[in-house]
């Protein structure tokens, strides 16, 4: 299998800091030319292109008097279901990651970076204090960085194992130590970000794309990792080239899930995680890139690729992802906090063949409802799963009808 940049090779090949030595000399704006170059589109599920959000942020660096304070917050939460990736990242590259924040830190004007990591991921935490003193040891963090007067730390904040505070402005408001809800915005977090200062808040993976920018790869925007996991034969992390695959070869291909466990049929595959779309067999053929998914109705998300095969009920599937949203939603407003019970009061009658026609079209107007007037991305995206499947497996939902 083709690897376009290696964003996996091991840190040791990587760990003299060749790209901060080299973004150093550079100029911001040369900085940010690169990442913008190399069409880096934010790993954290939005697909947000990383150099115009720093080219953003930087405008308002700009603008503001040259003593405020500016924050670089790296966002490891990582709650999507079936995804995995950052942690791999951060338990084998992160020297890699640590380098991206600091790039960003010296390029942004900023002095302090954070990564916010998921509560869960206790071991991951440690591994990531012992690099980020092993880097203060090396000069590469702490005061005065090679020698230029540039002085940037990295603090890692522990989050508390809720889903939203993957959100950008709740997790900020979690940083602070206040209720991990989300902001309104605007303003955007690089006008009011942490503790009210201009604040860039990338995902780990975008961040460890940085340093391979810097290093003058042409493709690293082009390179994806992917978490496959379910009934494929293979399950893990896999770096693969955006625009190059079919989701057939990410299902089937030896090399990366290897098919179907027990010679079953695929029934549907989940992307991105629960906030994602379901696709079914016939969109096999479909290229795995942002633009390709997108108008197949799925996307890339978070890089969850969760395959389920033929024994699994697609009723019972949706009933858990509805469990899921109510278990996550922070309350904060009506059509996610209400809307998910409903959601989840449908399915089970449906599942209980109890179900009417009135119920069907509360479940469609339910979903309509949470996806255009919930507060944040959770209650916008909890309703996709049941959407996108209900394409595809109408008989099956509305057959207890
Ligand atoms: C409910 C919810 C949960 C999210 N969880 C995560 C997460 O765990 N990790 C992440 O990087 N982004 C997550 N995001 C996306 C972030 O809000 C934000 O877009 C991202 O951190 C920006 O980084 P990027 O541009 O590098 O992707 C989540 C968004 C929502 C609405
Ligand atoms: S959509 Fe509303 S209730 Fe749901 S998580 Fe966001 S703010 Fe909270």
């Amino acid at each position: 299998m083709s690897k376009l940049v290696n964003l996996l090779a091991p840190d040791t090949e990587n760990d003299s800091f060749t790209a901060l030595k080299k973004a150093v000399t550079m100029n911001s704006t040369d900085i940010i030319e690169e990442v913008k170059k190399a069409q880096v589109l934010g790993r954290g599920g939005a697909a947000f292109p990383a150099g115009i959000k720093w080219e953003y942020m930087a405008r308002i660096v700009k603008s503001a008097p040259p003593d405020t304070p500016k924050y670089i917050v790296c966002n490891a939460d990582e709650g999507e279901p079936g995804t995995f990736k950052d942690k791999f990242i951060m338990e084998n590259l992160p020297l890699k990651l640590i380098e991206g924040i600091t790039i960003a830190g010296f390029t942004l004007g900023a002095k302090a970076g954070y990564i916010y990591v998921r509560g869960e991921y206790r071991k991951i935490q440690k591994r990531l204090l012992a690099a980020i003193q092993d880097t203060h040891k090396q000069g590469f963090l702490g005061k005065n960085i090679l020698g230029l007067g540039f002085d940037f730390d990295i603090h890692i904040i522990s989050g508390a194992g809720a889903y939203v505070c993957g959100e950008n402005s709740a997790l900020l408001n979690s940083t602070e130590g206040k209720v991990g809800r989300p902001r309104i915005k605007p303003p955007r977090l690089a006008e009011v970000g942490l503790f009210l200062k201009p604040t860039l808040v990338n995902n780990v993976e975008t961040f460890a794309n940085i340093p391979l920018v810097i290093n003058g790869c042409p493709d690293a925007g082009g390179s994806k990792l992917i978490c496959l996991s379910g009934h494929c034969r293979n399950k893990g992390v896999f770096e693969i080239p955006l625009g190059k695959l079919t989701l057939r070869d990410i299902i089937y291909d030896p090399q990366l899930g290897g098919g179907i466990a027990g010679d079953k049929q695929l029934k549907f595959f989940h992307l991105g995680g629960q906030s994602g779309s379901i696709g079914c067999a016939d969109q096999l053929d479909t290229i795995y890139s942002y633009a390709d998914l997108t108008k197949a109705g799925l996307s890339v998300g978070s890089g969850a690729v969760v395959v389920m095969d033929e024994s699994v009920s697609i009723l019972e599937y949706l009933t858990s992802v509805a469990e899921f949203f109510i278990h996550e939603s922070c309350g904060k407003c009506v059509p996610c906090r209400e809307g998910n019970f409903q959601v989840l009061k449908i399915l089970q009658k449906l599942a209980a063949k109890g179900a009417s026609l009135n119920d069907l079209d509360t479940l469609r107007r339910l979903a309509s409802t949470m996806t255009t007037a919930s507060f944040c991305g959770l209650g916008q995206t909890a309703a996709s799963a049941l959407t996108s499947a209900w394409k595809h497996f109408k008989t099956e939902i509305e057959g207890a009808i």
